[in-house]
């Protein structure tokens, strides 16, 4: 299902007017052009109204993108609206034993024994991580020659995977990333949720054929896994990362430390989403840099005040106020998670005016809400002000959710944004990012938006 779409920068001033010249193209889906394709398809009214009801092969399906209705639902997740069996089942048959495909007491306990580990602090520990990583990443383009073409997504892709690789395994993990990356180019598109998941008999052979294919593009990164924790158990040796705190802290709903499928799946699970994700918004950063050369600047003149050339490091954080409104603004438009996963009414009950049925599903898009024109001033305009403080356009209650809300919030939030900013400062810091070729990219989706093509662009230092 990676479905293809094409964007052309929101309200560039390199392409003064543009928008402007091409009314028809200004649907708030599309960015202007041919917006990504969802498992179902989401009609242009999904964007202006609260709540529409549409058919699907798996049954009813509301779409909700009214701020307080989306939160409600999100809210009252555990009891009211779970995540959607189907939902669970790809993500148990991609990832395993994990928070993305666990609900009811077992979701609880793992989420619960996690949770430590995503803190403040102990998110603030990888800080160090991040600079040695950046500073690699720069080392080499330096290295090629100022202004050399940089396939920039993957670039992005490699550093967010080595910076949670880093996390989960300390010292002894060097071998996961590519592992990782090899396992993900083998899964195969039947991954993606499709109608066909809803017909009898098809479902169970998908179904198995998915977790066949799966299970043989995963053999190689479980069986490394597998292997580093019977390793450290062996020497009783405990680096102090994710992996041993899964291993030796965390413990299941009966209370029992976690069994080895468990340890296994919270690995791939964070492995998977927390580079992903995290390499998406960056790209999307540079993408919306590179077509708004005012906002760029912008960005510059706080970066060159702050860090005046050097590596931002964690003390610099609290003043790198527009970077973040930078990230908060990339994250509202290209949202990296655009669906969040579906859920499904566990009683009857009535949303928006509408009657829901036992039975019947509720999909929260970021995506349409981040482009609500009745919640968004001038919503396809890229304008990282409305995220600083002060701000005149104030940000209402549940009408920008780019980690989700509610009790299944991403876990890896505090870390990702903590990392967007750092890894955004450093390069921008360092270089003004020019796109090869046109500002028209095409956007795929698969889980997550991504910019197809990966982006090439120039990195053009700031500073001899
Ligand atoms: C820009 C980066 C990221 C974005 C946009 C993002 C987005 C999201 C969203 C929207 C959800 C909620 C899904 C739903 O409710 O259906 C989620 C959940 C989750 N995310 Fe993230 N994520 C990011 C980074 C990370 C990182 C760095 C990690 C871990 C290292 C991570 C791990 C998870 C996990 C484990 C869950 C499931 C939480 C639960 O159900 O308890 N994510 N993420």
């Amino acid at each position: 299902m990676t479905a293809q779409g094409r964007a052309t920068p929101p309200g560039s001033p390199v392409l003064a007017g543009a928008p402007e010249l091409r009314p028809a193209r200004r649907r708030p889906g599309q960015l202007f052009g041919r917006a990504p394709r969802f498992p179902w398809s989401i009609p242009e009214r999904a964007f202006v109204e609260p709540v529409v009801r549409q058919w699907t092969p798996f049954g009813a399906l509301f779409l909700v993108n009214d701020p307080q209705l989306a939160r409600d639902v999100l809210i009252a997740g555990q009891t009211d609206f779970p995540k959607a069996p189907v939902e669970l089942d790809v993500f148990a048959a991609l990832l395993g034993t994990g928070l993305l495909s666990l609900e009811g007491p077992a979701w609880r306990a793992h989420r619960r024994s996690l949770q430590p580990f995503f803190d403040v602090r102990a998110t603030a520990q990888a800080d160090a991580l991040i600079a040695d990583r950046v500073q690699e990443l720069m080392t080499g383009w330096d290295r090629a020659g100022p202004g050399t073409p940089v396939a920039f997504h993957e670039a992005a892709t490699h550093l967010a995977l080595a910076v949670v690789v880093s996390r989960t395994f300390l010292t002894d993990g060097a071998s996961i990333a590519g592992s990782v990356l090899e396992a993900l180019s083998r899964v195969p598109k039947l991954m993606s949720m499709s109608a066909l998941d809803a017909v009898p008999v098809i479902k169970e052979h998908r179904s198995q054929r998915r977790a066949r294919q799966i299970g043989a593009a995963f053999a190689d990164l479980t069986a490394r896994i597998d292997d580093l924790i019977a390793r450290r158990r062996a020497t009783d040796s405990w680096p102090d990362d994710l992996a041993s705190f899964l291993a030796t802290r965390a413990r299941n709903e009966t209370g029992a430390p976690f069994n080895p499928a468990e340890i296994r799946g919270e690995i791939i699970t964070a492995l998977v989403a927390g580079h992903d994700t995290t390499a998406s918004a960056l790209t999307w950063a540079i993408y919306l840099l590179a077509t708004h050369p005012a906002e760029c600047a912008r960005l510059e003149a706080e970066l060159d005040e702050t860090c005046a050339g050097r590596v931002p490091e964690a003390a610099d954080l609290p003043r790198l106020i527009h970077t973040r409104a930078v990230v908060e603004e990339t994250l509202r438009l290209f949202p990296p998670a655009p669906r969040l996963a579906l859920r499904i009414a566990a009683a009857a009950t009535q949303l928006g005016g509408h009657t829901v049925r036992r039975g019947d599903l509720i999909q929260i898009l970021p995506w349409t809400l981040h482009r609500s024109a009745a919640i968004w001033g001038d919503p396809l305009r890229f304008r990282p002000d409305r995220f600083l403080p002060g701000s005149a356009m104030p940000v209402p209650r549940g009408a920008y959710m780019p980690f989700g809300a509610g009790p299944h919030v991403c876990i890896g939030q505090l870390t990702a944004m903590r990392q967007l900013q750092l890894i955004l400062a450093a390069v921008c810091g360092r270089y003004r990012p020019e796109l090869v070729g046109s500002s028209e990219i095409d956007i795929s989706y698969n889980i997550i938006l991504h910019p197809s093509g990966g982006l090439p662009v120039r990195l053009m230092p700031r500073r001899t």
